[in-house]
């Protein structure tokens, strides 16, 4: 398998650890429901980022779903994140926001989906540690503007369509200024319910 993802690793890093271009996600230590639910959607061209789409065009379900499971199991330590450049007002609405929700806006607390550790819940939701904001705001970015979709229902998109581009910066540069999780394995399948419907992560398990 590492062979095989040779050509991953330019842009997700040996191990799928990452590199230095703050766009290329981490993929280590993802849960391998998650990566195989991204795999399915670039290889549809759901997802897009044209090199993505056309390296996994004709590669076949087992195929994605073995990759997935590498990378799932790779366990390289977490980068160092860049400290960043907002003020603390921007942080605590961060902080917020993650841990508390804003339900006047209609915003559920990121943790309850991603878990009070922000390590993710087994089978399909991912951690939101270790990635640098960057990445965080594109993603987000992405489900505000419809480029990036999940499966129906959609949670995310929900999520992010509440959230404006000042909230994105304050989640994201909160998020990215978190130490490291001792313990990045991601919470047990069904472990908590999630508050919105998600149809990547089926309620009652799939
Ligand atoms: C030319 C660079 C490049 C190559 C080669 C590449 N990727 Fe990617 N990959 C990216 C970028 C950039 C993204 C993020 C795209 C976006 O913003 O949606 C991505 C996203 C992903 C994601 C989703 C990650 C997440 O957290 O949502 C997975 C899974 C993935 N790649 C797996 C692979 C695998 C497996 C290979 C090898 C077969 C591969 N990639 C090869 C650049 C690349
Ligand atoms: C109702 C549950 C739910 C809530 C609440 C939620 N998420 Fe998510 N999130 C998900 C699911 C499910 C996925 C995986 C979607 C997919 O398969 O592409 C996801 C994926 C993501 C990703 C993609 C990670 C990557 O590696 O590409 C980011 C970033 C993210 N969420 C950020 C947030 C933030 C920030 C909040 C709070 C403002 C939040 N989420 C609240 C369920 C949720």
């Amino acid at each position: 398998m590492a062979e095989r993802v040779q050509a991953c690793t330019p842009c997700h890093g040996i191990e799928g650890r990452g590199t230095n271009d703050p766009y290329f996600p981490r993929l280590a230590g993802k849960p391998a429901g998650y990566l195989y639910n991204q795999l399915l959607a670039f290889r549809s061209g759901r997802r897009r980022y044209p090199p993505m789409n056309y390296l996994l065009q004709f590669l076949p379900d087992p195929y994605l779903k073995q990759m997935s499971e590498y990378f799932a199991a790779q366990h390289p330590p977490l980068p160092a994140m860049p400290t960043p450049n907002v003020s603390a007002e921007v942080l605590k609405r961060g902080d917020d926001l993650v841990n508390s929700g804003d339900a006047d806006k209609g915003v559920p607390a990121c943790a309850s989906c991603h878990g009070t550790l922000l390590t993710g819940q087994e089978p399909a939701i991912p951690g939101l540690l270790g990635l640098r904001a960057t990445y965080l705001s594109a993603q987000l970015g992405g489900w505000r503007y419809g480029t990036r979709t999940a499966i129906a229902p959609d949670c995310m998109q929900i999520v992010a369509g509440h959230l404006t581009e000042a909230d994105v910066t304050a989640v994201a540069a909160w998020l990215s200024a978190q130490p490291a999780p001792a313990n990045p394995v991601p919470a047990a399948k069904g472990s908590f319910t999630l508050p919105l419907a998600c149809g990547s992560q089926p309620r009652g398990g799939n």
